[in-house]
This record gives structure tokens, sequence and C-alpha cells, in this order.
């Protein structure tokens, strides 16, 4: 049976346990509650958790300004600063609380309480005004997922310097590309890290990308963490500890104004060029505080790990600010979920008493392959919450989830969002919603979502199938994308004009009881290991080898990564045979590892003589995702330029 008719088929329902509601932060009253204060005024109520929830400088005199829409402005005339309402709100109360609980790749450990982590931060920033870093430059962070990570994000954002990280599994070229778009001014990186015991050159690749552009970079901070001798330029590249050995452990955070930017993150779209999400202080601060809360019940006892690398958005939102601004301990861990063995997570679960796991399906495939008898070697007790994220999880997996790791008991938050959204938007509330294995289940409170058809028209009644938009503006919506508001406008809400809708790009299905069900991209995006990659930057990579002549690069369903790449591809000269073709495409996988990162790497390469094209020279690619899943192609051809390269494309001459 397809994922989509499980999916369709899926009668499941788990309502909460009377015991989680009854301690929960959100019962269904409460939930209900909340719901109808945001129907009958939206903008009045974000802006009522904004004043609670957020320490302003000065307040906000206009929750939205949507003069000019779709460029909203919440919370006009309001400043504020998101490290100041991470750390310094807290230390009158909890600064002995441990914010951070470290474990590295080979398991060393390390703890920061708040009080260390305000102190740190306040070092590297004023580290950074030494160097001349000031409110609105660029700072790229390429770093490993360690706790200075999150002290470089925050020191960023205590001096209104606007931080862009790039995931370390990205090669020297997009980290190129991405400091250039950014036109950043530092880069802070590590000598380099090893994850599952392999060691990840990270200043090694800073070095290729600045030795190749990034004209605009002054100076670059390399953290030690490995030791191992890099290429080190002095005076452009500083030590991290020489740099914050001198400085003061206070630093008065700058106050920004609501929309100052917080961080720029890039992720991929239709076309080639990875896009800079901007997102704002306040209106992401709102966002990530009040979603922290509400989906993942946070308590001043949790301990709460959230496995996304601070490279990807969950780990800007669910690692450091949501978490953080309310106070919580996270656990931070370096590695890879199975080194030294398949049991890791569980055991750090175990060993840090992990209360709330907040993880990607795909990693939830791969250990379930592993076997339960893994996770049933450690004592996973103090777990009490569990959170999917990235990709739709597929009710086998959901299943295994349930029953193995949360024994049957604990709640399942399956969380949809994206990088533009900054934070979740439809998730279970765990003390509040029956859930479904594989239903990210309804919007949360002040979210309006709906279902709308190719004319941007609403489907009517509540089963519904279409594309997923937001009808709403939300506080933690991205700005706009970096130097291109255009792009911005025309990419979200150029879909269906006058309709001022915010089009997801996934397509969803609402089913009779209003729940969601997100079945995937209705554009040229994969998503990998919830990881997400344009068709046509792996197509770029690969048409840049010189035995390239055109690529096709199409998703195709994997049991473990959701969806792996394929690639179709012809060749200048003969099309390889034999042992030509298996090393040309051993040679591929590792150009696409060089110029994109690994995780864009193909797992199919098949070449061919042509690609399919219709007559006005467009790849058919719904036809290469039918080859690539091994279909049987039923499928009307005829308007192929070329119906006769079908056979060869599927592998079969
Ligand atoms: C795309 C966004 C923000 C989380 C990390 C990924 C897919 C995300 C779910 C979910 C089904 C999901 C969507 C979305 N996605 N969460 N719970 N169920 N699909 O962020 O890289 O910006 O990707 O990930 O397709 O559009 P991202």
């Amino acid at each position: 049976m397809s994922d989509i008719q499980s999916v369709l088929t899926e009668a499941r329902l788990f309502p909460p346990s009377a015991a989680f509601a009854a301690a929960a932060r959100l019962n269904k009253e409460k939930l209900a509650a909340l719901c109808a204060e945001a129907e009958k005024d939206p903008v009045e109520f974000w802006a009522e958790l904004a004043r609670k929830n957020i320490a302003w400088q000065t307040p906000f005199t206009k929750a939205l300004d949507d003069s000019k829409a779709p460029n909203y402005r919440w919370f006009v005339g309001g400043k504020t600063n998101a490290s100041a309402n991470c750390l310094d709100r807290h230390l009158a109360t909890k600064a002995d609380k441990i914010a951070i609980r470290f474990e590295g790749d080979k398991g060393d450990t390390k703890n920061w309480t708040y009080r260390q982590l305000h102190a740190d931060v306040s070092k590297l920033a004023n580290g950074l005004k030494s160097l001349g870093v000031t409110k609105g430059d660029r700072v790229v962070l390429y770093m490993p997922h360690t706790p200075e990570a999150v002290i470089a994000m925050q020191a960023c954002a205590r001096i209104g310097a606007i931080h862009s990280i790039v995931f370390g599994g990205f090669s020297s070229g997009s980290l190129r590309d991405r400091i250039e778009d950014a036109g950043a001014k530092v880069v802070i990186t590590a000598d380099g890290n090893t994850r599952g015991g392999n060691l990840i050159e990270l200043k090694k690749a800073v070095n290729e990308a600045l030795s190749s552009g990034c004209k605009t970079i002054e100076k670059v901070i390399v953290l030690k963490r490995t030791g191992h001798d890099v290429g080190f330029d002095a005076p452009r590249d500083v030590w991290w500890h020489d740099l914050v050995a001198q400085q003061s452990a206070s630093c008065d955070p700058e106050w920004v104004e609501a929309d100052h930017p917080l961080f720029l993150l890039y992720t991929s779209g239709s076309t080639g060029k990875p896009k800079g999400i901007q997102h704002s202080t306040g209106g992401y601060m709102v966002g990530a505080h009040m979603t922290s809360q509400w989906v993942f019940d946070l308590k001043e006892s949790d301990v709460f790990w959230c496995t996304a690398d601070v490279g990807w958005i969950t780990g800007h939102s669910y690692v450091c600010y949501g978490p953080l601004s309310n106070g919580a301990t996270i656990l931070m861990y370096e590695g890879v979920p199975t080194f030294p063995d398949a049991g890791r997570f569980w055991k750090i679960a175990q060993d840090h008493g992990v209360t709330i796991f907040y993880t990607a399906p795909t990693a939830i495939r791969a250990l379930m392959k592993l076997g339960e008898e893994w996770p049933n070697k450690y004592d996973l007790s103090k777990l009490r919450l569990l959170g999917s994220v990235g990709e739709p999880i597929n009710p086998e997996a959901w299943m295994w989830y349930h029953r193995v790791i949360g024994k049957e008991k604990l709640p399942i938050v399956d969380t949809w969002w994206q990088t533009e959204t900054g934070a979740i938007m439809m998730s279970p509330i765990p003390g509040a919603t029956a859930t479904k294995p594989g239903s990210c289940t309804q919007p949360l409170p002040g979210i309006f979502a709906d279902v709308v058809d190719e004319a941007g028209e609403p489907v009517k009644g509540l089963e519904a199938g279409g594309y997923l938009v937001i009808t709403k503006p939300w506080p933690s919506m991205l700005s706009t994308i970096w130097g291109d508001n255009e792009r911005y406008v025309k990419t979200y809400y150029g879909q269906f004009p006058g309709k001022n809708l915010y089009v997801a790009g996934d397509s969803t299905h609402r089913d009779k009881d209003g729940y969601y069900w997100i079945m995937g991209r209705i554009d040229d995006v994969l998503n990998v290991s919830g990881h997400r990659l344009g068709t046509m930057e792996i197509e770029s990579a690969l048409v840049s080898h010189t035995r390239v002549a055109e690529a096709a690069v199409v998703g195709r369903p994997h049991e473990v990564k959701g969806e792996s790449v394929f690639a179709f591809v012809t060749c200048k000269g003969a099309r390889p045979h034999g042992d030509e073709a298996a090393k040309l495409i051993k040679e591929l996988r590792e150009h696409v590892g060089k110029e994109i990162g690994a995780l864009a790497k193909p797992d199919d390469i098949r070449f061919a003589d042509n690609l399919p094209k219709t007559r006005s020279g467009k790849i058919m690619r719904r036809l290469l995702r039918s080859i690539a899943k091994g279909e049987e192609i039923t499928q009307d051809i005829s308007t192929l330029e070329n119906p006769g390269i079908v056979a060869q494309l599927a592998g079969k001459e």
C-alpha cells in the first residue's frame, strides 16, 4: 500500500491521557479558549501574548502594520533584544539553573548555567564589537553542533548583528555562495569536529571558500575543538579563546526595533539559487516562545532535547531561542544517532534525564530498522513527551515511536512548519488534542490555515484536498528574502494574485475532523532525511562537471530518508556503459558532494542519450518520477519529442 493510501485510511485515534492533561499547561478547555480569543481578534490576540511574554525595552505602539502587505510588520515601535529575552531576564530567578547540557561526539560532557551562558555570550559579544561588528552587520556561522554555536548566535543577537548559520555538512562552495549573498563581515567557525568519529574539516572549508571569493569577510573567529593543525591566516584569523580572554563578562544588549533582522537562514526553493530567509526579532521571538510553551508544555523541571542541528530552522527555534527564552534546560548532542552503536540516542536520553524528545521521522525510521532491543536496554522512564518534525511521518514509524519509545503512554506531537514560518504552525497540543498517526492535526491558536484549489478558491467543507495556504499573517513569519523582496512576494504570495494567501508549497488533505495530513511538496523541492534540497541546485551541480551535458533530478520514495535523490544524466560524447559508467557515477556523486554537500549526493544516477522532453522543450518530470519509482509507465507519452527514450531511461536498454 502506498504511503498516501495508508495515510488516507488511517483511522486510529489517541486521546491525550487524563494524567498528562491534568498537569499540562493547556488542556482542552484552555486551548478552546485561546482559539476563541484568536478567532475574535487575531492581531490583538498576538499583541497581548507579545506584551505578556516578551521583555520589551520600548513597548510597541501598533501590533501589525499591514499597509504594505504582503510585507507585514509586527509590533511597530517596539524595541527588544533576543539575547536579553533568553538570558538576562532569567538571571534574577534562575542564574544557577542549567541552561545547556552538552554531550560531545566522543562522550565528553559539559554544562552551562544561565549565569555562565550569559557571561560567555557577553564576552563573545564584546569580542565581536572589538572587531568592529555593529548592528546590522552579517556574521556567518559554520560551526559544530556544540554550545558555542548557541553562544555565537546569542552574541550576535546581543549586539544586533544578523547571524546566518550554514550547516556544517554544506560544502565550501555552498558556504561561499551564502557568505557572498549575505555580504558577511565575519565568519565564526571551529578548527573542526567529529561526527560518528569522522573528522569534519570546518576551517579547511572556510579557507577554501575565502580563497575563492568572499571579499566582504574581514575576520574569521576560530573555536578550538579538535586541536588538529589547520591553515591559520593571522591577523585575519583569530582564535575564539584569544578574542574573549580579555573581554568583560558584561555587555549591554543593543535594543533593536521589532522588525530588525535577527537572522538569515538559507533554504532551497524551486530555482537554483538558495534564498536567504530573513526573520525579524520581535515577531520571531513571540512565535518561538509561545509555541515552545504550547507544543512542548515546557515546565521548570524539563530537560528538552531537540536533536536538530543549529544549522536548520528547528535548531534555531527549538534548540536556541524558544527553550532558552522560556528558561528551560536543553540538551545538545554533537554526533549521530548510531555511534558508537545503535543505542547512543537512548543512552543519552537516559544519562541526561531527557523529558522531552523532538526528532525527525528519518531518524525514527533508521532507529526502528535497527531493532527495539536498543531502546529497550535503557531507562527511558523520564520521557514524558515525544515530537516529530521535518517531513511527513508514516503511520508505521509513528506507531513504533508510540509503542517502543512512548510505551503507549506518551503524547506525540507531529509538528508541521517551515524555515519561512519561523515557528510551529500546526501540531497537536499534548494535553488537549487527540492524535492520529501521520497527521499534524490542526493549526495552533492564532494560525489560520486552509485548503485551496488550482484557482486559489477555498475547497468547501472539512474534507478537502489541495494546496495548503495560510490566510492571515502571523508574528514569526519571514520578513522577506534577503536582498530580493520581489522574489519573496512572488514565491509566497504570487501564486494566487489578489488573494493575499501565503502558499506553503505543500499539498495537503484535510479530513472530516478538520485534521491536516501533509502530502508533500508541490514544487521542485526534495525532502531528503528532513533536509530541503532544490532539484535545480543539484542539476546545476551535475552540469558543472565536464562530462555532463544535461541533468534532471527527481525524488524517489526511500524507506529511511523519506525521499532520495535520483538523477537522469546525459553526457557529452557517447553514453557511458559498464565500468566506465560505474566510475563516472562515483565521480558525479563526489562532485555533487563537493559542490553542495554530502546530503545532496544522488543515490541513483542513470545515463541516457536524451531526457524526455515535450515539443516545447520542457522536461517531463512527472514521467521521470514514475520511472525513478520503478512504476510501469501508463502515462500518455505521445506528446514527447522523443518517446523512444522512455525504455532507456527506465534502464531497459
Ligand atoms: C517543509 C519545510 C521546519 C521544520 C524543518 C523543515 C516539510 C516539515 C513536516 C511535518 C509533514 C513536514 C514540509 C515543509 N515538513 N514538517 N510535520 N509533516 N511535512 O523545514 O527545511 O523549511 O522544510 O518540510 O514539506 O514545507 P524546511
